[in-house]
């Protein structure tokens, strides 16, 4: 397996009043996968970026702009919703007013909206709309900001609409990458900006867009995705120049970006080397238009002597390792599994994401002695507890639904989880909505002793020559993320 390993500590720059972050190491498989936050909930941020301090994950949700932290970019908290901002807003600590600086899209083709607050995560009060070029022509669209060395940059994309081709069919827009330094408060720009062009100017130029900003000497880097709008797959490029007036070079890191977008670059110091690794981020549409787009793929970049990059390793088996599936309108599905302890059974949850189903979802708890029982036709189980989740109390996003319990159980004693489609007036029938509802599975050793079961929609009685057919079926190899809390 493909791992890295980046040892993390703040960067000095940026110490503020945040919390130096705990050392330690973490590995950055190339896989892609949903990220979940220390309650079990998805990480709902797209056009994502990872701060520093603590390290903090910015991104649009499903109601607004999300903010995470994590000491050790593995345990991450949700610290709720900025309160300010819109989209892809970006955050940069200014040591000299001792003011955290949020910069985000919505002004326009005047410029960014800007705000400040003394907390990285809250409290962002409106700072006006910076400018960026002497004079506003284009759009301005997704962007960054970062502090490097004694300077901050903005790099950004803007939409050419007054093309005249712009909006035919193919390609649908025309947006440029470029530069520009901010103010020493950071609360606007020299006016001065740059184009980010390689010397062809062509299309792979003029479709820039998600652009990020880092320094490794000798080179200024800019890394970019090309136009994709939540797409599973675009160009990553990189640019790199040693001033940021240019000229710039480009190189192609990777062509579908393992099936992401690009969303940024975190440079992570090690203080034991003093050594930097470049963590490239991609934001991975998970494969259902009816879930959030919150896939995350991370990847340590390696440099050549020339300061160009390596490509990023997108092999095909760098799955996610949990799966979105949605086919709660053709299953019921049943997750089974030996306890692992001892003990009182106080809470099981499983991940679900809707979109815009007009049925609920029903969870079961039941407990049983073996899995010929469970799949035998009549109630050879015994009801724990149960719940009715409707479709308001859900989201795109893959958050924990969960049944409260408090049953006794010992080591080995077989629980079941029961998932499926629900009407209102009391039937529990698979099928039951034409637009399912969302879960996630993994892989699991054909051998586990957890094992999943699915029962078709509608079937409801014994099949088989015999009528000895049981209608539930192992869904061989696969397993529900769930969880079971056992005291
Ligand atoms: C690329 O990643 C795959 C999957 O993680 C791994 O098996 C393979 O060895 C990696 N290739 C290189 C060149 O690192
Ligand atoms: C810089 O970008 C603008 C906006 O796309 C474009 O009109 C101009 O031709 C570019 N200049 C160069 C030198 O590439
Ligand atoms: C890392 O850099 C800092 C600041 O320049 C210096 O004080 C420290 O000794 C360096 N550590 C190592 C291991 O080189
Ligand atoms: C059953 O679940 C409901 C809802 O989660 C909860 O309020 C109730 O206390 C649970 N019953 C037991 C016995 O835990
Ligand atoms: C399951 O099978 C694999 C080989 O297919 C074996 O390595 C593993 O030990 C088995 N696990 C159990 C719990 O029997």
């Amino acid at each position: 397996m493909f791992q890295l390993l980046a040892t993390l500590l703040v960067f000095t720059r940026v110490l503020g009043t945040v919390n130096a972050a705990a050392q330690g190491t973490a590995v950055f498989p190339n896989t892609r996968r949903f990220m979940f936050d220390v309650n079990g909930n998805q990480i709902d941020a797209i056009g994502a970026k990872i701060n520093y301090g603590k390290y903090y994950l910015y991104g649009n949700g499903a109601g607004g702009v999300n903010a995470y932290s994590s000491t050790d970019l593995v345990n991450w908290a949700h610290e709720g919703d900025l309160g300010y901002g819109g989209s892809r807003s970006h955050i940069i600590y200014n040591a000299a007013s001792k003011k955290y600086v949020v910069w985000a899209d919505g002004a326009g083709s005047a410029g960014y909206v800007v705000g400040t607050s003394t907390s990285p995560v809250s409290g962002y009060t409106a700072a006006g709309v910076a400018a960026v070029d002497a004079n506003p022509t284009f759009q301005k669209a997704d962007m960054a900001v970062e502090v490097i060395g004694d300077k901050a940059y903005l790099v950004y994309s803007t939409l050419n609409f007054q093309d005249p081709r712009a909006g035919s069919m193919w390609p649908a827009i025309y947006q440029t990458s470029h530069i520009v330094q901010l103010s020493d408060d950071y609360l606007s720009t020299t006016k001065t900006s740059y184009n980010v062009t390689s010397a062809a100017f062509d299309l792979i130029d003029q479709q820039v867009e998600s652009p990020d900003i880092f320094y490794r000497a000798p080179y200024y880097y800019v890394s970019a995705s090309n136009s994709c709008g939540l797409c599973s797959g675009t160009l990553s490029v990189l640019y790199r120049s040693k001033t940021i007036q240019g000229p710039w070079t480009r190189q192609i890191l990777a062509g579908y970006s393992c099936n992401s977008q690009p969303e940024g670059i975190l440079p992570l110091l090690d203080p034991a080397t003093n050594q930097t690794t470049y963590l490239w981020h991609g934001n991975s549409v998970p494969g259902s238009a009816l879930t959030s787009r919150g896939g995350h793929i991370f990847q340590p970049l390696q440099f050549n002597s020339d300061g160009s990059a390596q490509p990023l390793n997108c092999s095909d088996s760098a799955r996610f390792e949990y799966e979105s599936v949605c086919d709660s309108d053709s299953y019921n599905l049943y997750q089974t599994f030996p306890s692992s302890k001892s003990g009182t059974l106080k809470e099981i949850g499983i991940n679900v994401a809707s979109s815009s189903q007009t049925g609920a979802v029903s969870i079961k708890i039941v407990k049983f002695s073996t899995v010929e029982d469970f799949v035998a036709p009549g109630y050879k189980w015994t009801l724990l507890n149960s719940t009715i989740v409707t479709r308001a109390q859900t989201s795109t996003v893959f958050n924990v639904v969960s049944v409260e319990l408090n049953a006794p159980v010992k080591e080995g004693d077989m629980i079941g989880i029961s998932y499926g489609n629900y009407y209102s007036s009391g039937q529990f029938i698979a099928g039951g909505d034409a637009v399912p509802y969302c879960h996630l599975e993994y892989e699991v050793e054909r051998n586990s002793t957890q094992v999943l079961f699915e029962q078709g929609a509608g079937q409801t009685s014994p099949r088989g020559d015999d009528g000895g057919a049981s209608v539930v079926v192992r869904r061989q190899g696969r397993g529900l993320k769930f969880y079971a809390v056992v005291v």
